[in-house]
């Protein structure tokens, strides 16, 4: 069974890719809707409420959670990788992991992989400027201008933090103010460089279903990198890699939200299109 874990409902989106690249496979999804959001949250309350996440989907039978929220991804999961697991380990002698979305997109906009070398570097040399949108704690940790000069120097990251833009999809705000806010965060971006971004990350799990909104405000050519694929891509690949965790075959779906009230249906159907039964984690 693979767990997938988000502050709410938005890493739904990412949800919908891992099943679609892998519809035979187990999973669980946990939304820990009664403390989201998590974007403007002090990060020991995001470290600690992704660790009881984890606890949850690992009572649920998962071996491995995909962390899919990028702001529990950037605060939390270094620490969860190198501490917390292997201590966790010890008890009962289980190997049990968790994975996050931020290194699949940066492979992806980098085209360097895990352990992958010199062509996909020559493919992507264009790619000298890229853009993070994200929530304002992910931008402060710095972690993806870091984890991307870590595989290329030579790229310059410029970060923009929409700490509106979250909050609006979700409270279901026109499209037109939506649209207002894009424009607003992509303005503010491109008058601090004297550039064209290459490549933009939306480094939210929200930013997706605004992602035309984005294509539309950028200058015309900047490729959008889709976070949802590119963690699927590199969900198959670790599976591939690492048969020691169980991700079931049986094809069962459970939705799980620390939080569920109906009022939240129409949220639900917007990240995912359709209804889902979700079940009080
Ligand atoms: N899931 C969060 C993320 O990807 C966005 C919502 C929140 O702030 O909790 O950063």
């Amino acid at each position: 069974m693979i767990g997938v874990f988000d502050s709410g409902f938005g890493g739904l989106t990412v949800h919908r890719a891992l099943i679609e690249a892998l519809p035979e496979r187990d999973f669980v999804y946990l939304g820990d809707n009664r403390n989201a959001p998590y974007g403007a949250r002090p990060p020991i309350d995001v470290l600690n409420l992704t660790c009881a996440a984890l606890e949850r989907l690992f009572a649920e039978g998962c071996t491995l959670a995909i962390v899919a929220c990028n702001t529990a991804s950037v605060v939390a999961l270094r620490w969860i990788q190198q501490q917390w697991l292997p201590a966790r380990r010890h008890d009962d002698g289980v190997a049990r992991n968790a994975i996050g979305i931020v290194i699949p997109t940066i492979e992806a906009v980098t085209g360097i992989g895990w352990q992958e070398g010199g062509s996909a570097v020559q493919e992507t040399k264009r790619s000298s400027t890229i853009a993070v949108f994200a929530t304002r704690r992910t931008v402060q940790t710095g972690c993806y201008p870091i984890e991307i000069r870590k595989r290329r120097p030579d790229i310059t990251v410029v970060q923009q933090a929409c700490p509106e833009l979250a909050g609006s999809i979700e409270r279901g705000v026109p499209r037109r103010e939506i649209r207002e806010l894009v424009e607003q965060y992509v303005g503010e971006l491109l008058n601090r460089i004297d550039t064209t971004p290459d490549s933009v990350i939306l480094g939210c799990t929200h930013y997706p279903l605004v992602a035309d909104l984005f294509a539309a405000a950028l200058p015309r050519g900047v490729r959008i990198i889709h976070q949802p694929e590119a963690t699927a891509r590199a969900l198959k690949l670790y599976l591939d890699r690492h048969p020691e965790y169980d991700a079931g075959n049986a094809g069962r779906r459970i939705f799980l939200s620390t939080g569920f009230s109906h009022e939240a249906l129409p949220l639900i159907e917007k990240f995912w299109g359709d209804k889902l039964p979700f079940l009080d984690a």
